[in-house]
């Protein structure tokens, strides 16, 4: 049979394959985000998009190629995801993963039963050579998880991998360009999977690996000089990296008519303001309003305790200010926002253009529509590690590019109780050391967040041959791949030691270190 037209078009046009989705059908799997991402990693455009989606609309998006996900249901379920039939009649390349295989067999005449042979975790592989597992292993290791099985492939189909337990764990239908496989190979746990991906892009549904930062650069600088004309742009910067990627995107496209403002709350970490005005201000000369507010949220703060009064009141403040300095500076139509694919696919908005709902203060909830701005948001289609790597091609220092997530209300979370001027010198020094020791022994990066506490209480020791009556510190380090859950990080013993020692010298006002071995659940990261 000849070639998939969709395929062929691809073939002669490169350049219209650029633009042109995978496109991950989400059946429910805990993987499927993740099966975007790696898409992505082998620089291939990829988006989600539910099941329920009609082969019409599939086929407006002109996809290169269909991955369906896994999902967590059997085929035999009742209320268990399905797609449109007519999908599989599109003639684009399809790769069916876990359930996704699952389905495309009993949809194209092949058959699935509960063999009684359930498999979790790592499974050994025998592949033939074939259009997916061209140039693999034979015999690889992968990744397994699940109870019913594919016991017929679909009709002209070839099974091309097996496991002990799951005769038919992958099977081909090269001229209906259709594939699937039993196991994941989007996790890590799947060595080959990556490649086995590479093949099936590449080589199946010819797939260009052109998605890389300068071209999503290039891409959104077109499309924010078409969205914006020659109109005013307005940007919340807050040190973190979501925004000041999203800023120097805007200020490439549209120079000078992007001014940012810089509410500076006192509550961030030693030397970040400096670094985000002189790196905006100084290094890529964007237009910069840098309000020093820390005396206004600190009269917020007086007497407060409460850790979600305290939330409540930097969040309210914060925009109080943003909205004076907006007021300030005139007629202004557009706000930038560092909203992620993550926070698009969350909230449902990722298919009909819903808007992302809005996640914390400094992306500054409910002054679009107070002032009749329209939301501009540069890496809405973008994944975190996407962001990062789009704002090192854009110069941005890799202090910032690689910042640790920091909470919008800063260390005014991290200080139990009230916060007043003293505690807050006293825990940014602790900061401070804790920053700076974390990055001598080469593990800022490896660790999701890593920082001081202040608990706001005082216990006693001796210093030289005087009695004291200071704070502790606690140090909380954690590993953690999205925040949902994480584990305390075995920080080396030795620079627990440096850091203990150089706080307890150091600072004055503190005269013990303690650490925090808790994981999330039960605990969480942030003590308040
Ligand atoms: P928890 O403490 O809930 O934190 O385990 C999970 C992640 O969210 C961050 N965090 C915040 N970020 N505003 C923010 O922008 C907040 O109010 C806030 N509270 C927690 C926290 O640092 C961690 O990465």
């Amino acid at each position: 049979m000849a070639e998939p037209a969709l395929l062929r078009e691809a073939r002669l046009d490169p350049a219209a394959a650029e633009n042109r989705p995978v496109l991950v059908v989400d059946l429910g799997g805990q993987y499927s985000q993740l099966i975007a991402r790696r898409v992505r990693e082998c620089r291939v455009y990829s988006e989600l998009v539910g099941h329920g989606i009609s082969a019409r609309a599939l086929r407006a998006r002109r996809p290169l190629a269909l991955i369906l996900s896994g999902g967590p249901a059997s085929v035999y379920a009742e209320g268990a995801p399905r797609v449109d039939p007519e999908l599989f009649e599109l003639g684009v390349p399809m790769l069916g993963i876990c359930y996704g295989m699952q389905l495309m067999a009993q949809e194209l005449g092949g058959r699935v039963d509960r063999t009684g042979q359930s498999e979790f975790g790592r499974t050994e592989l025998r592949a033939e050579e074939g259009a997916l597992f061209a140039g693999l292993p034979a015999v690889q290791s992968c990744w397994m998880s699940h109870r019913d099985s594919v016991v017929a492939p679909p009709a002209g189909s070839r099974v091309v991998a097996g496991s002990p337990s799951t005769p038919i764990a992958a099977f081909e239908h090269l001229e209906r360009g259709l594939y699937g496989v039993q196991f994941h190979p989007e996790v890590v746990h799947t060595p080959h999977g990556t490649d086995l991906l590479k093949n099936f892009l590449y080589r199946v549904a010819g797939a260009p690996p052109r998605w890389t930062a300068a071209a999503v650069i290039e891409e959104q600088v077109d499309r924010i000089r078409a969205q914006v004309g020659a109109e005013q742009v307005l940007c919340a910067l807050s040190g973190g990296v979501d925004s000041a990627v999203a800023a120097l995107l805007v200020h490439k496209a549209i120079g000078d008519q992007l001014t940012c403002v810089f509410v500076d709350h006192g509550l961030l970490r030693e030397g970040e303001a400096e670094q985000v005005t002189e790196t905006f201000h100084g290094h890529f000369h964007v237009p910069l309003v840098h309000v020093r507010a820390e005396q206004r949220f600190l009269r917020r703060l007086a007497g407060v305790s409460d850790p979600e009064e305290k939330r409540r009141r930097v969040g309210e403040e914060f925009i109080r200010v943003f909205e004076d300095e907006a007021r300030r500076l005139g007629r202004i139509r557009h706000l930038v926002q560092g909203t992620l694919y993550s926070d698009v696919i969350e909230s449902g908005g990722g298919e009909d253009g819903v808007a992302a709902k809005i996640k914390s203060h400094h992306n500054v909830g409910g002054l679009p529509e107070r002032m009749e701005m329209r939301l501009l948001e540069p890496l809405r289609m973008l994944f975190k590690d996407e962001v990062r790597r789009v704002g090192e091609e854009l110069g941005l220092p890799d202090a910032m590019v690689w910042r640790q997530p920091f909470p919008g209300p800063g260390l005014a979370i991290r200080i139990i109780g009230e916060v007043t001027r003293e505690r807050l010198e006293t825990l940014r020094q602790a900061d401070a050391i804790v920053q700076a020791e974390v990055r001598r022994a080469g593990l800022y990066r490896e660790l999701w967040q890593s920082f001081a506490i202040l608990p706001a209480i005082r216990s006693v020791g001796v210093q030289g041959d005087e009695r004291t009556y200071a704070y502790p510190i606690v140090i909380r380090a954690v590993t953690s791949e999205d925040a949902m859950t994480a584990d305390w990080a075995r920080l080396p013993y030795d620079l627990l030691e440096t850091i203990s020692s150089r706080i307890i010298n150091e600072i004055p006002a503190v005269n013990r270190v303690a650490l925090d071995i808790s994981s999330k659940p039960p605990s969480t990261i942030e003590w308040e």
